[in-house]
């Protein structure tokens, strides 16, 4: 009877234990941290903890081969830190100017379509991985990649520092 009882008692921890694992890798983070730039003229866009979570998985599945912690791996001089973004032409560090760059990525200069090079929605035949991107979720990434450099201070720059 009483090892019964350890055995249920174990089993209940266990199981509460395994409810807050699984609490505790869906991200949450504050209003503040979620608040991100919408376009150039500086109106700013609250994503739910659901965008930034799915834009996460979305980042880590299709770009974080190349772009691990917001560095450039096969281009170390473009990487993603908002100051970088800010740099770019057009300026990408605003969700409208990243979901631009999904769709129709160019050189940091703004001179070269990228659309044969980079990873884009419009050229699915080329990119056939980002196929099924809806807007919705070119809209979850652009607006991760503007929420993770203010989760990790070593978001972007090069692989060298
Ligand atoms: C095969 C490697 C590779 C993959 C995969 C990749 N990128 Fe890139 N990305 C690059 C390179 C290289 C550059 C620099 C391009 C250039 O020369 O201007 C770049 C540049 C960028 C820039 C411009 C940065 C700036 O400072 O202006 C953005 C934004 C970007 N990538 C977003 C993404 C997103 C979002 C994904 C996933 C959907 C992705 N990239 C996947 C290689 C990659």
């Amino acid at each position: 009877m009483l090892k019964r009882l350890i055995l249920i008692v174990v089993a209940t921890l266990f199981f509460a234990l395994q409810l807050n694992v699984g609490n505790a890798a869906a991200l949450e983070v504050d209003k503040s941290i979620r608040t991100v730039p919408l376009n150039e003229a500086g109106d700013t866009i609250v994503l739910s903890n659901k965008q930034v979570a799915q834009g996460e998985r979305l980042w880590i599945n299709n770009c974080t081969k190349c772009h691990l912690q917001g560095k450039t791996k096969t281009n170390p001089n473009i990487g993603l830190s908002l100051y970088e973004l800010a740099g770019a032409q057009p300026p990408r560090d605003n969700l409208e100017g990243l979901v631009d760059y999904i769709e129709n990525p160019t050189t940091y200069d703004g001179e070269i379509d990228l659309d044969l090079l980079h990873p884009n929605t419009t050229r699915s035949d080329v990119f056939p991985e980002l196929r099924n991107l809806s807007q919705e979720d070119e809209e979850a990434l652009a607006g991760y990649m503007l929420v993770a450099p203010k989760l990790d201070p070593r978001w972007g720059g090069t692989i060298y520092n």
